[in-house]
């Protein structure tokens, strides 16, 4: 799908994605500009709960993958 993971990649930007956005990483993690965070549909628990985990942990934190 056409979620930021892929397209990052499409457009040869460094960013990796361990779990190819099973959601069972955090290697995707990203900190999300606040003007488009609010665009952003809300994390959904599974994401949560990830983040959670995730080193560096910010207010506006979200997983590449999951952003679509
Ligand atoms: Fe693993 Fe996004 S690539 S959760």
């Amino acid at each position: 799908g056409d979620n930021v993971l892929y397209l990052a990649h499409r457009y040869e930007v460094e960013m990796e994605g361990a779990c190819e956005a099973s959601l069972a990483c955090t290697t995707c993690h990203v900190y999300v500009h606040g003007d488009y965070l609010e665009k952003l549909p809300e994390a959904d628990e599974k994401e949560d709960d990830l983040l959670d985990m995730a080193p560096f942990l910010k207010e506006n934190s979200r997983l590449g993958c999951q952003i679509i």
